[in-house]
């Protein structure tokens, strides 16, 4: 199967069982999953009842798509994602996306875990992701271009849509929830950075680092969904500390984050 067909299976099985064509796609970052328990759930499809998507091996990335409703809006939120680093492809990690395109979904609002490179963060900040910065990881587009969703050379002058991001500033606005703004960087892993690497990095103009997200937002801009984005800031970058990373403070400080995450989202998401 070439991978216009896995996309348009995946597609398939999933209109086989979805209740509505959402209108959003959710992607639920490490230790973000419990935002599922805050929407009406209608229906949950396992990963593995879909042809085409694949599983994360990843603790705090179950493998569920969830239906439901949002603030009134019909949204279909992916509770874990796969990445890279466990030996997928770009183009795995981002077929579920384009199948739910094909379902529907016309916006895609990407949460992930990361940490902070830009020294005026801390740990526990939300980032409203205004850029990102992809060249060390391949593109999700490489191979024969799948012209149903867009160009081969697609524009990525402006990857985060400004009108979505101006009603995230307006939802933290309303919410009372501090949001810093920047611009991410996708690392490989899955071993954390090293000092040099950050301060690489903050020369090239990163803000924040993590694993995931920018290949997510290149493919749904290059099948024309509108994209935007928020980091929770779960820890300072490699060096910026004394302390050693690990997984778990990650989770930790994601699940810390919880009560002002759920606001700026959910407020986000009625003023879609
Ligand atoms: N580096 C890369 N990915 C991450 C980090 C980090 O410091 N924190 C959470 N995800």
């Amino acid at each position: 199967m070439n991978e216009l067909q896995k996309v348009l299976r995946a597609a398939e099985c999933i209109r086989a069982k979805m209740p509505f064509a959402p209108e959003i796609v959710l992607t639920l970052g490490s230790g973000l999953g419990d935002f599922a328990e805050d929407v009406d759930v209608v229906c949950e499809i396992s990963y593995n009842e879909i042809d085409g998507f694949v599983t994360s091996t990843v603790p705090g990335h179950e493998g569920k798509l969830i239906f439901g409703m949002l603030e009134g809006k019909k949204v279909a939120l992916m509770k874990g994602r796969v990445h890279l680093y466990e030996g997928y492809d770009a183009q795995d990690a981002v077929r579920p996306l384009r199948a739910l395109k094909l379902c529907g979904a016309s916006t895609l609002f990407l949460t992930n875990a990361a940490g902070g490179v830009n020294f005026s963060f801390s740990a526990g900040d939300l980032m409203l992701i205004r850029d990102h910065i992809s060249p060390f990881v391949p593109s999700p587009l490489r191979g024969e271009n799948l012209s149903e969703f867009g160009v081969r050379f697609p524009d990525m002058s402006c990857v985060y849509s400004k009108h979505l991001c101006d009603k995230v500033l307006e939802a933290a606005k309303n919410t009372g929830v501090k949001l810093q703004q920047g611009v991410y960087l996708q690392f490989p892993g899955p071993q954390y950075e090293t000092p040099a690497e950050i301060r690489m990095f903050r020369t090239l103009g990163a803000d924040a680092v993590g694993m995931s997200t920018a290949v997510e937002a290149i493919a749904a801009r290059h099948a024309g969904m509108e994209v935007v984005g928020i980091s929770c800031i779960s820890n300072l970058a490699c060096g910026m500390t004394d302390k050693p990373l690990s997984h778990e403070e990650v989770q930790e400080a994601a699940t810390a984050a919880k009560g002002k995450f759920t606001a700026l989202v959910r407020e986000s998401i009625r003023l879609f």
